[in-house]
C-alpha cells in the first residue's frame, strides 16, 4: 500500500485546507462541467482521485439519496476528512475507497460518470487509468474532467523571474515523480482510442487581481508549494523566501494582475 509521503504536493493540514479553499474557487466552473456532463440524480459517479472529497460532497447532492458516489484515494488521511465530512451531513450514498490508482483495480460498478480533477497529471500510468476509467462507465456515461493543459501559462504582471522559476520548479518536482503537469495535452485523443466521442474540450484561464477571490487559490499554493519544494530538498530555504517575497511584491503593486495556469474541461461520452 503507498504511503502518505509520496504524493508529490502532501496530504498534511496545510494542503487539505488548500484544497478546500481551491473547491471553493472552482465550484461554479466544476458545477458547469458536471451539467454539461449530464450529472444527475439516481446515477452512480465516480470520484477518481477525490481528495478531502470536496467535490465528491457536491457530487452526493447531485445524484441524492438513491445515487451513488464513489471515491477513490490513495490517502487514508484524505479519506478519513471525506468520510467525517459526509457522516456529519448524514450522506449515505458516498463511499469511499483506499486505492493507488497507479496499480489497484477500480472498485466493480457500472457507472454513468465519471470525474477527475488534478489527477492524471500525478498518475505514473494515465493512459492506463483512463482506460480502467472507460472500462467501468456503461455505453452513454460520461468523462469529465478537470486537468492542466499548460501550467507555463501561469505568469505575473509585472513580470517576475523568481516566479516564473517557482512554476519551473513545481513542474519539474511532479515530473521527478512521474507525472506530467500538462497532461490534458493527451486526454482528449486517448479518449476518441478508447471509443469516447469527445464532446467538450474547453481552455481554462482567468486573469485575476489581487483583490478577487480567485487570487486566493494561486496564492494559497504558493505558500504550500514552495514549502512543499524545501521539503522535498528542490529549493533551499533562502531561495524559497525570495521567491515568497517576489509573490508578496507583486501583490502590493498597483495594478498587478495574474493569469491563472491554464486548465482543460474535458467532457467525453462512451460509444
Ligand atoms: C491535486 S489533488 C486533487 C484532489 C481532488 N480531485 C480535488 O480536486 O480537490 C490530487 C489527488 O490525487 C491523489 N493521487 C495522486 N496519485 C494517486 C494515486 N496513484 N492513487 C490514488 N490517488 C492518487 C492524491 O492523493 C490527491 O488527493
Amino acid at each position: 500500500m503507498a504511503t502518505e509521503k509520496e504524493y508529490v504536493l502532501g496530504t498534511h493540514d496545510a494542503e487539505l485546507e488548500r484544497l478546500g479553499l481551491q473547491h471553493d474557487v472552482w465550484r461554479p466552473r466544476a458545477s458547469h462541467t458536471w451539467r454539461r456532463a449530464g450529472f444527475s440524480v439516481g446515477q452512480t459517479l465516480l470520484d477518481v482521485g477525490c481528495g478531502p472529497g470536496y467535490a465528491a460532497l457536491d457530487l452526493a447532492g447531485i445524484v441524492g439519496p438513491s445515487g451513488r458516489v464513489v471515491a477513490i484515494d490513495r490517502s487514508r488521511r484524505f479519506l478519513d476528512a471525506l468520510e467525517s465530512l459526509a457522516r456529519a451531513r448524514g450522506l449515505a450514498q458516498i463511499e469511499a475507497h483506499e486505492l493507488d490508482l497507479d496499480v489497484d483495480p477500480l472498485p466493480e460498478v457500472r457507472a454513468d460518470g465519471a470525474w477527475s480533477r488534478w489527477v492524471y497529471a500525478f498518475v505514473t500510468r494515465p493512459q492506463a487509468l483512463l482506460g480502467n476509467v472507460a472500462a467501468t462507465l456503461r455505453a452513454g456515461g460520461t468523462m469529465a474532467c478537470h486537468e492542466y493543459v499548460d501550467y507555463r501559462a501561469w505568469r505575473l504582471s509585472p513580470r517576475s523571474a523568481a516566479f516564473e522559476e517557482f512554476v519551473a520548479e513545481v513542474m519539474a518536482s511532479w515530473r521527478a515523480n512521474g507525472g506530467e503537469p500538462d497532461i490534458a495535452l493527451d486526454l482528449p485523443r486517448w479518449l476518441e482510442s478508447l471509443g469516447f466521442e469527445v464532446q467538450v474540450t474547453r481552455a481554462i484561464s482567468e486573469v485575476a487581481r489581487p483583490g478577487d477571490f480567485v487570487w486566493q487559490w494561486p496564492k494559497a499554493f504558493v505558500a504550500t508549494g514552495l514549502q512543499r519544494l524545501v521539503d522535498l530538498g528542490r529549493v533551499d530555504a533562502a531561495r524559497a523566501r525570495a521567491m515568497q517575497q517576489a509573490f508578496d511584491d507583486v501583490e502590493r503593486t498597483p495594478g498587478a494582475f495574474m493569469l491563472t495556469p491554464t486548465v482543460l474541461e474535458i467532457v467525453a461520452r462512451k460509444r
